[in-house]
C-alpha cells in the first residue's frame, strides 16, 4: 500500500531563484516578476570581488524573498556562530550548510531555533532523506555537477521526489548547478519546488527566435497602418 502522500507545496507555482552575487543582475530579474529568491555561494562572492556581509545586506534589501548565504566554517560550532550572525542581517537570510556530519549537525541546530537553512552539495537521494529529517528548510541537489560525471542529475531529482513525498517531508527541493533551460523544464516535470539558475539561462528562458521574428513582423506590419493606440 502507498504511504502518505501529502505535499504541503502542491498547487504552488515552481519558483524561480537566481544563482548570482551580482546586485544589478538581481535588481533586473525583481523587476520582471518572475524572481522568487537568490542563491549565493563562497565561489559567486569570490567572483563579485565584494564583501561578503555587505552583499547579501543588500540583496536582501533589494529582494523580499529567501536569500542563500553560505557559511565558510566546515566546523559545527563555527557553522553556528557564522549561521547565527548572518541570519542576524535580515529577516530573509536562509543559512546554507553543507552536506557533512558538522553541517547537519548545524542543520539539526538552526531547526530547533527556528532559522530557514539550505542544506548544499547534496548528490544522492540519502543526503536529501538525511537534510530531510534534522529539518532543512531546502536541499540542493546539484543536477549539472551529476552530469559532468556522466550521472543524470534529473534521476536525483526524481528520486528525492519521491521520497519526500512517501514520507511528507516539508523540505523543499531546490534543484542547483542548473545549466540550461532543458534542465529548468526537467526540474518542474520531476516535481522540484524551487530551481536556482544562473541569470544567462534565465535569459535563454525568455528568449525564443519565432517569438523575435514574429513580433519584427507584427510591428512592421503594424507601421502600415499608420494607426496609433495612445
Ligand atoms: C547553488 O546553490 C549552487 O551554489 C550552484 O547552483 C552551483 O552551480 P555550479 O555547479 O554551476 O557551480
Amino acid at each position: 500500500m502507498k504511504r502518505r502522500v501529502a505535499r504541503s507545496n502542491l498547487g504552488n507555482i515552481v519558483k524561480f531563484f537566481v544563482d548570482t552575487a551580482e546586485i544589478k543582475e538581481i535588481l533586473e530579474l525583481a523587476e520582471t516578476g518572475l524572481l522568487d529568491g537568490v542563491t549565493t555561494n563562497p565561489s559567486l562572492i569570490a567572483k563579485s570581488g565584494r564583501d561578503f556581509i555587505e552583499v547579501i545586506s543588500e540583496i536582501c534589501a533589494a529582494t523580499p524573498g529567501p536569500v542563500s548565504a553560505e557559511v565558510s566554517a566546515t566546523d559545527t560550532d563555527g557553522m553556528i556562530a557564522e549561521g547565527t550572525k548572518l541570519a542576524a542581517l535580515a529577516d530573509n537570510v536562509v543559512v546554507k550548510l553543507p552536506l557533512t556530519m558538522d553541517g547537519l549537525r548545524a542543520c539539526s541546530h538552526f531547526t530547533k531555533v527556528g532559522v530557514k537553512t539550505n542544506v548544499t552539495l547534496c548528490f544522492t537521494a540519502n543526503q536529501a532523506l538525511l537534510a530531510a529529517k534534522v529539518g532543512a528548510t531546502y536541499i540542493s541537489p546539484f543536477v549539472g555537477r551529476l552530469d559532468d560525471i556522466n550521472l543524470d542529475g534529473m534521476d536525483l531529482i526524481a528520486q528525492i521526489r519521491r521520497i519526500y513525498d512517501n514520507f511528507g517531508f516539508d523540505t523543499q527541493i531546490l534543484s542547483a548547478s542548473i545549466r540550461s533551460a532543458n534542465h529548468v523544464t526537467e526540474a518542474a516535470l520531476a516535481g522540484s519546488d524551487v530551481a536556482t539558475i544562473p541569470p544567462s539561462v534565465i535569459h535563454q528562458l525568455i528568449a525564443h527566435p519565432l517569438t523575435t521574428s514574429g513580433l519584427d513582423k507584427f510591428v512592421a506590419d503594424w507601421k502600415l497602418t499608420g494607426q496609433s493606440i495612445l
